[in-house]
């Protein structure tokens, strides 16, 4: 028998995406509910799942769990076959912005309380006398969003849990009042409790009392454990590293297959890589560059965070026109990284065009019509745009950290035996950053291995078969053997 499964999410691609994990809770949940997997998907009802889902019906209704949340209610609906759970509470999530900020960009005043209430509910329904009158056999929660749930599951008794972390770095932490406030008993205030630094962390909470803890990469689950990636967290994760697994995340084949892709001007796939041309050519139109086919154009799709190192980018960015390469910028964030971008290129204008936003359409022309593709992050716990970016022949130029290392192979390291599909930048300096974009610029000369390293990048499998596999060990090791520090 499969064990069931409640998984929890603070987002879901397509309706409410801020980044990877929207991505992963669409595609990972559809994966094992087809493995056969009795698995329902928890998750704000915000204003897009209500106008995508107008015929939810009321399955449950939620009396007020703790002294300061609101009473709420359960919406049913599917998505292609797979159950969702909306948590219906029109005072914390029907209102503009994203799931974590308002429409100025700063935090929900009242985030503690809004995923205070989706841990509180997810941990019910695992509990005896689940208002669903279905209690899975293991509670799955990602990130801080819900990682209150494996607290209020070990004090109040009920399913084995499994936390993911997808990025250690956003830790939700709230004063000591949210303690009594989320209904969490003093004596949770420990150091091996909630508390952290003086606060109460939703993150720390998770990773204490989870029964599994996994991340989404076997390299981030190494890192995590150190001073420099953890965060804080490096100790608490060295004591509990029995119980953590790294499993690389997957990628949904269906939207990004550039055989199929409707974005694109011309699909095209390993046997008919020359159709790539033609997007290039219709991505330099679309972004206002000249359409030349005699230098590279390096891709970018990102958070525009000190996270994603693209900071490095700008300081090296001036040198394209001679080097000579063209560059697409997609992406928003740090209102002075935007500000820097758009800055390049007004300086550069026949060589750097740059569009500030959220468009997944341009998402998939720029995988498409690219030549390579940047990712100079100082951490990425796995990153997905590495692996859209093999998978549309885009070699990716990566910092070897996280899920980057464990996916992109340097195609000039002695060890790459003919699998290279991308480059390392050999340092966290624009100096290193630099030397890979001249490096990539003199390889990408040499068309036939240029082609190589793209079919190299275009044969590997990145479907989510395989790490649903490993998550339904994950479930069945939490339901099977205690908690392990
Ligand atoms: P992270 O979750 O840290 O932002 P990932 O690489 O895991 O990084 O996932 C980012 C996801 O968000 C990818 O699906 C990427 O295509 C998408 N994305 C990021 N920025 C934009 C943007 N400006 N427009 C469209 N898609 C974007
Ligand atoms: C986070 C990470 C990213 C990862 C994504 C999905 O946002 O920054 O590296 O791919 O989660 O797990």
């Amino acid at each position: 028998m499969l064990p069931s499964v409640l998984f929890v999410t603070s987002e879901m691609a397509p309706w409410v995406k801020t980044g990877g994990l929207g991505d992963v809770a669409a595609a990972l949940p559809a994966s094992l509910h087809q493995a056969g997997v009795d698995i329902r998907v928890l998750i704000p009802c915000y204003p897009a799942l209500r106008a995508a889902f107008p015929d939810a019906c009321t399955v449950a209704e939620l009396p007020s769990l703790a002294p300061a949340l609101p009473p709420a209610r359960l919406l049913a609906a599917r998505s292609d076959g797979l159950p969702l759970l909306l948590l219906d509470c029109p005072a914390l999530f029907e209102r503009p912005g994203n799931p974590y900020l308002d429409a100025s960009g700063a935090d929900h005043p009242d985030n503690a309380l809004r995923f205070g209430l989706l841990s509180r509910v997810a941990a019910r329904l695992g509990q005896r006398g689940s208002p669903l009158g279905w209690q899975p056999d293991v509670v799955h929660v990602n990130d801080w969003q819900s990682g209150l749930a494996p607290a209020y599951l070990h004090y109040e008794g009920g399913a084995p849990s499994v936390i993911t972390v997808h990025n250690i770095a956003f830790q939700g932490c709230f004063g000591h009042d949210t303690l009594a406030a989320l209904g969490l008993p003093e004596q949770a205030w420990r150091f091996d409790g909630v508390e952290y630094y003086k606060q109460l962390s939703f993150l720390k909470a998770g990773l204490q009392f989870a029964t599994r803890l996994s991340t989404v990469s076997p390299t981030y689950a190494r890192e995590i454990q150190t001073e420099h990636f953890g965060y804080g967290l490096a100790p608490l994760l060295r004591y509990r590293a029995a119980a953590l697994r790294g499993i690389l995340n997957g990628i949904d084949t269906t939207s990004w297959n550039p055989a199929t892709d409707a974005a694109l001007h011309q699909p095209y796939s390993i046997e008919t890589l020359a159709g790539k041309a033609l997007n290039k050519s219709a991505l330099q139109a679309q972004m206002g560059l000249p359409i030349v086919g005699d230098r590279p154009l390096f891709g970018v799709i990102s958070r525009l965070t000190h996270q994603k190192g693209l900071d490095l980018l700008l300081a090296v960015a001036d040198g394209l026109p001679a080097l000579p390469a063209q560059l697409v910028v997609l992406g928003s964030g740090d209102k002075d990284m935007e500000a820097g971008f758009l800055a390049l290129a007004q300086r550069h204008p026949t060589h750097v065009a740059v569009r500030i936003g959220f468009d997944e359409t341009l998402a998939h022309r720029i995988e498409a019509g690219a030549d390579s593709f940047l990712m100079p992050s100082r951490f990425e716990p796995c990153g997905l745009n590495q692996m859209y970016s093999l998978r549309y022949g885009t070699p990716p130029v990566v910092r070897a950290t996280g899920g980057l290392a464990d996916t992109v192979v340097d195609c000039d390291s002695p060890l790459a035996d003919d699998h290279g599909n991308g480059f390392w930048i050999d340092g966290d300096s624009p100096h290193a950053l630099w030397s890979s974009l001249e490096r990539v610029s003199h390889i990408w000369r040499d068309s036939s291995r240029w082609a190589q390293i793209q079919r190299n990048a275009m044969r590997q499998d990145f479907s989510w078969k395989q790490p649903a596999k490993e998550y339904i060990a994950l479930y069945r090791e939490a339901t099977t053997s205690a908690e392990l520090q």
